[in-house]
C-alpha cells in the first residue's frame, strides 16, 4: 500500500507534459500541446496535453486521463505499478512494509504475481553468482558463451537448481503462497509434489517496460535433443507473451536515441548484441512478430530492422507476418546473415566494428528484399511471376503513406522489370477495395457522432439501463457544479440563498434514491465521491475528480473537461458554444433529471411486469400492481412537465 500523502506527491510532481514527452515528441498548439496518438495509428495528430488541466485526450480514440493513467494505459501497468514507475522517475520515496504472509494475501493478484516472480529472479540471480553448484554449472556456462559480468547483472540471468524444487521450497519457506507459484508457472504441483519449472537450467528473466520481471525463459545444459532447449513461464495474468518482446526494458532508452529497433529470434542475440555496445535490439522469442508487439516497438520508432539467421524456410514463413508491421506504417528492413549464422554467434566470432559495419552494409528494406526473395524463386516462369507481382503489390498497398508507397513502386517496377502503371493499377484497386470498406464503417461512425453532438443541447435518449443519463448527469456536475443554478428565498432572511447545479442535482436525486440510484458502477462510484465532496467541502473539487485514485473517476472526469475544450475550441469563431451550454442551465438540469427520471419509472415498470410473470402469492402480486401504479402516475406528470405526450 502507498500512503496518500505519498500519492499527492506523486500526484503533484509528476507533471502532465513532462510525463507523456518521455515517449511521445509534442509541439504547442495555444496552450496544450498536440502529438501523434500512441495508442491507435494516426497520421494528423489528435492527440492532446493539457498542462494547466493536468490531463491528456485523444481526440481519434478517445482516451485520456491524468498523468497516471497515461502510464496505466502506455506501459501496460496497474494503477499502483504506474504510482511506483512515476516515483521511481522522480525519486519519490515510497515506503513499503516488510511482507508477511498476511500482507501477501491481502495485495491483489497480478500484484502477488509480481511480487512472487521478483523473488524468484533475485532468487535465481543469487544462485547463479553465490551457489555452488549455480556457479560451477550456471555461470560457467554463461562465461563459457562469453557473457561478461556487467552483461549478466544487466540481464539479471540466473540460475535454478537441479534438486527439484529447491526453490520451491526456498520460496513458500519465505511465505509466497503456491497459489501464486503455480500460477507463475514458476512451481509445477500435483497434490503434495512439487517441482521447479526450471531446475538444472539457465533462466532469462523476461523484464516489462516498467522493469519489472514478468516471466522466464529458462535454457537446458543438455544437449539431449529430447529436451527442450527452452522452457518458458506459462502465459497469466501479467505475461501475455504476444504483448511483450525481450530486452524492450534494456533497449528503449536506446531505441530512442537512434530511432531505430533490431529485431533477433532469440534470448541470447539479444544479450550479445548488446555485448557489441548494440543496445536498441529486442527478441520476438521464437514466434512470429503479433501486432500488438509491433505496436509496442511503435511507441518507441517508427523503424524497424529485422534480422534472420540464414534459414529460408524459416524466413519464407515469417515474410508474410511483415506485412502487419508495414500495415502499422512502419518502415521495415531486414538483413540476412549467412546460413547457420545467428546474431549471437556473429557477434561472437567478430568484433564490436565488424558487427557494425555487417549491419549497415547489408541491410535492405523489406520490398526489394522480398522482391529479389521471391524472384529466385520465379526465375522465368510466367505464372509464378504474376503471383509474386501479386504478393508484392499487397505489401505495399498496406503501406499507409502515399509518397512511401510511390517510391516502392517506382523501385519495383526498375527490379522486376514491369511498367509502373501496372503496379500503379494494382495498388489502387487493393486500395479501393479498402477504402470501400472503410467508408461505410466510417460513415456509420461519424452519423454517431453528429447524433452524439446535437445531444449535448438536449436531452439525451434513453439507451439500455440510461448509462447515458447517469454520464449526463455528472458531466454537467463536473463541467457546472458549483455554478449557480436558482436562488431560493428562505422565509424571514433578508438575503436569497443560492443553489449550486450539484446542490440541485443531489437534493433531487437523494429523496428519490429507490427511482434514481446510479446503476452503472463507474457512474455510482463518481457520483459518489461528488456526493462526499459537497458534504465535506459544500462544492466540487475538479482536481481532485481528475487525480482521483479510481482510474475510472479520473479518466471520466478528464474526459468530461477535454471534449468541452473541443467544443470551445470548435466554436470559438462564431459563438461559444459552451457559453450557450452554461446559459440553458436552468433549463437543461432539471430537464435532463426529469429525463432520467422517466427513464427510470419506464425501467421499473418494466421490471415489475417482467416480476408479474413469475409465479406469485397474491399479497406480492397486489403490491407489485400497486407499485406498478404508483410510477405510471409518476410517469403522467413527468410527462405533462416535460411536455410530452404519453401513452398510458
Ligand atoms: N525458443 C523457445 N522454445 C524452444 C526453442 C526456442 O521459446 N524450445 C525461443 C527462445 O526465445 C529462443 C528463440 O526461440 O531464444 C530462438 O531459438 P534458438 O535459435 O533455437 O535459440 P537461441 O536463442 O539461439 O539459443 P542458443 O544460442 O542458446 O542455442
Ligand atoms: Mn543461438
Amino acid at each position: 500500500m502507498i500512503d496518500p500523502t505519498t500519492i499527492d506527491r506523486i500526484f503533484q510532481t509528476a507533471q502532465i507534459l513532462d510525463v507523456v514527452q518521455d515517449f511521445i515528441p509534442l509541439k504547442k498548439r495555444g496552450v496544450n500541446y498536440l502529438g501523434l496518438c500512441p495508442f491507435h495509428n494516426e497520421k494528423t495528430p489528435s492527440f492532446t496535453v493539457s498542462p494547466s488541466k493536468g490531463i491528456y485526450k485523444c481526440f481519434g480514440c478517445g482516451k485520456g486521463g491524468s498523468s497516471v493513467n497515461f502510464i496505466m494505459d502506455h506501459e501496460n501497468l496497474s494503477y499502483v505499478e504506474s504510482l511506483k514507475y512515476l516515483a521511481k522517475k522522480y525519486n519519490i520515496e515510497i515506503e513499503e512494509k516488510e511482507l508477511t504472509a498476511d500482507d501477501l494475501e491481502k495485495k491483489n493478484q497480478r500484484e502477488s504475481l509480481m511480487i512472487v516472480t521478483a523473488f524468484a529472479s533475485d532468487y535465481f540471480h543469487k544462485q547463479l553468482l553465490q551457489h555452488e553448484e549455480g556457479k560451477s554449472v550456471g555461470l560457467s556456462y554463461f562465461k563459457e558463451r562469453g557473457f561478461r559480468d556487467e552483461i549478466i547483472e544487466k540481464f539479471k540471468l540466473g540460475y535454478c537448481l537441479e534438486e527439484r524444487d529447491a526453490f520451491s521450497k526456498a520460496a513458500m519457506a519465505k511465505g509466497y503462497k503456491l497459489e501464486y507459484l503455480t500460477e507463475t508457472g514458476l512451481t509445477i504441483s500435483k497434490d503434495d509434489w512439487k517441482a521447479d519449472r526450471f531446475n538444472g537450467r539457465v533462466v532469462f528473466p523476461v523484464f516489462n517496460i516498467a522493469g519489472r520481471v514478468i516471466a522466464f525463459g529458462g535454457r537446458t545444459l543438455k544437449s539431449d535433443k529430447k529436451i527442450a532447449k527452452y522452457l518458458n513461464s506459462p502465459e497469466s495474468d501479467i505475461y501475455h507473451k504476444s504483448h511483450i518482446v525481450y530486452g524492450i526494458f534494456q533497449a528503449k532508452r536506446s531505441i530512442l536515441q537512434h530511432d531505430q529497433c533490431y529485431l533477433v529470434e532469440g534470448y541470447t542475440d539479444v544479450i550479445s548484441m548488446h555485448q557489441a555496445g548494440i543496445e536498441n535490439v529486442v527478441a520476438s522469442s521464437g514466434t512470429s512478430l503479433t501486432v500488438d508487439q509491433i505496436r509496442l516497438i511503435k511507441r518507441f520508432t517508427p523503424n524497424i530492422t529485422i534480422l534472420y539467421d540464414g534459414d529460408e524456410a524459416g524466413i519464407k514463413a515469417s515474410i508474410r507476418g511483415i506485412d502487419l508491421i508495414l500495415e502499422e506504417g512502419m518502415n521495415v528492413k531486414v538483413l540476412l546473415f549467412p546460413d547457420g549464422v545467428d546474431p549471437d554467434s556473429y557477434a561472437r566470432s567478430h568484433n564490436d566494428t565488424e558487427l557494425k559495419q555487417f549491419i549497415e552494409t547489408n541491410e535492405e528494406d523489406f520490398i526489394s528484399f522480398k522482391t529479389r526473395l521471391l524472384q529466385k524463386e520465379a526465375k522465368s516462369d510466367p505464372v509464378k511471376k504474376a503471383q509474386l507481382i501479386k504478393d508484392i503489390v499487397t505489401s505495399i498497398a498496406v503501406i499507409p503513406d502515399k509518397i512511401t508507397r510511390s517510391v516502392f513502386i517506382k523501385q519495383t517496377a526498375t527490379n522486376i522489370e514491369i511498367s509502373e502503371d501496372i503496379l500503379y493499377n494494382e495498388v489502387s484497386a487493393i486500395l479501393r477495395k479498402k477504402s470501400e470498406k472503410k467508408l461505410q464503417q466510417r460513415t456509420y461512425e461519424s452519423q454517431n457522432d453528429v447524433v452524439r453532438e446535437k445531444k449535448k443541447t438536449q436531452i439525451p435518449e434513453g439507451t439500455g439501463e440510461g448509462e447515458i443519463f447517469e454520464r449526463e448527469i455528472l458531466r454537467l456536475m463536473i463541467l457546472y457544479g458549483n455554478l449557480p443554478l436558482f436562488e431560493i428565498e428562505q422565509e424571514g432572511e433578508q438575503k436569497a440563498q443560492v443553489l449550486s447545479v450539484a446542490y440541485y442535482i443531489i437534493n433531487e436525486i437523494e429523496p428519490q434514491k429507490d427511482i434514481l440510484e446510479f446503476r452503472h458502477p463507474k457512474y455510482k462510484e463518481a457520483y459518489e465521491m461528488i456526493e462526499e465532496q459537497m458534504l465535506t467541502n459544500g462544492e466540487i473539487s475538479v482536481e481532485a475528480l481528475t487525480q482521483s485514485n479510481n482510474p475510472l473517476i479520473s479518466s471520466l472526469s478528464a474526459d468530461v473537461q477535454s471534449k468541452a475544450y473541443q467544443l470551445s475550441n470548435l466554436w470559438t469563431k462564431k459563438e461559444s458554444f459552451v457559453e450557450t451550454e452554461e446559459m440553458t442551465l436552468t433549463q437543461l438540469v432539471p430537464e435532463t433529471l426529469m429525463s432520467f427520471q422517466q427513464h427510470r419509472v419506464d425501467l421499473l415498470i418494466k421490471e415489475s411486469e417482467d416480476k408479474l410473470k413469475e409465479p406469485l402469492t397474491n399479497e406480492d402480486m397486489i403490491e407489485i400492481l400497486n407499485k406498478i401504479k404508483t410510477l405510471k402516475s409518476i410517469n403522467l406528470s413527468l410527462a405533462k412537465k416535460l411536455g410530452e405526450r404519453t401513452i398510458t
